[in-house]
């Protein structure tokens, strides 16, 4: 028998069946409209609702229960500037020597270059970490159980709340993302995750003519 400490389930809310159908499908018809936004205003965000998504992003599910993530945000202009700089500069490499044409011709419907403007433009920039290894309450450090997974759902959550609070995220992933650490000033056991660019879309922002895959490709029912 196990002798791990249990408490009971608090919050739980039961809710009728027509509830729950209705609860699932406002959430969709409110997370079908998010897109990636690369044409951002430069106008202030309420910082209230960054802290509150980033706390929402805390409560996700995560192995072992390590809460391997931590969240680094910034408005600092000079901040935004470093970062912009350090990733065109990975952001021309990558453009120029390191992308295979298989990734550049996944990448040609975007229309997506080098030049990463929003990085300052955008009010808010969130650097997510993954911690690959946590140091324990006797200095042990040890490794951390799907970080990977856990910082993606993490991620999942931070941008639906973003998102449902009215405001625009773009999941930027220059490659390699090592400058993030040294501008972020966070530790060598935190890989960079992505990078989350926040604002209220541009007046002329325009977006790639995408599809998304249907219910019936995405979707199978094992009888
Ligand atoms: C892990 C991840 C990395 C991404 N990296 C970039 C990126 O570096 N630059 C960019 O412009 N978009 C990036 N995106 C955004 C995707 O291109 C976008 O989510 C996808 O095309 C679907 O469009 P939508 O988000 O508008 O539905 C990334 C998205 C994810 C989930």
């Amino acid at each position: 028998m196990s002798n791990a400490s249990k408490t009971r389930l608090l919050d739980w809310q039961e809710l009728s069946q027509q509830d729950m159908i209705d609860a699932a499908a406002d959430f969709y018809r409110q997370m079908r409209r998010r897109r990636s936004v690369r044409d951002f205003a430069d106008r202030p965000v309420p910082m209230q609702v960054v802290e509150h998504a980033i706390a929402t992003a805390g409560t996700a599910p995560s192995g072992a229960n390590q809460q391997p993530w931590h969240f680094a945000v910034t408005t600092d202009p000079q901040v935004k500037t470093q970062l912009l700089e350090a990733a065109e500069q990975e952001e021309r490499e990558f453009y120029s020597r390191r992308a295979t044409k298989a990734w550049l011709d996944a990448l040609a419907p975007f229309g997506t270059d080098a030049s990463k403007p929003f990085l300052e433009t955008a009010p808010v920039l969130i650097g997510v970490f993954m911690q690959k290894s946590s140091t324990d309450e006797n200095g042990q450090r040890h490794k951390n159980y799907y970080p990977t997974e856990s910082v993606g759902i993490a991620c999942g959550l931070l941008i639906a709340s973003l998102h449902l609070a009215g405001l625009a995220t773009l999941a930027h992933t220059p490659s390699p993302m090592g400058f993030m650490n040294e501008i972020f000033a966070r530790p060598g056991n935190e890989k960079p995750y992505l990078l989350l660019v926040v604002g209220y879309p541009a007046d002329n922002c325009r977006l790639p003519d995408i599809e998304r895959k249907t219910h019936e490709q995405i979707y199978s029912n094992v009888p």
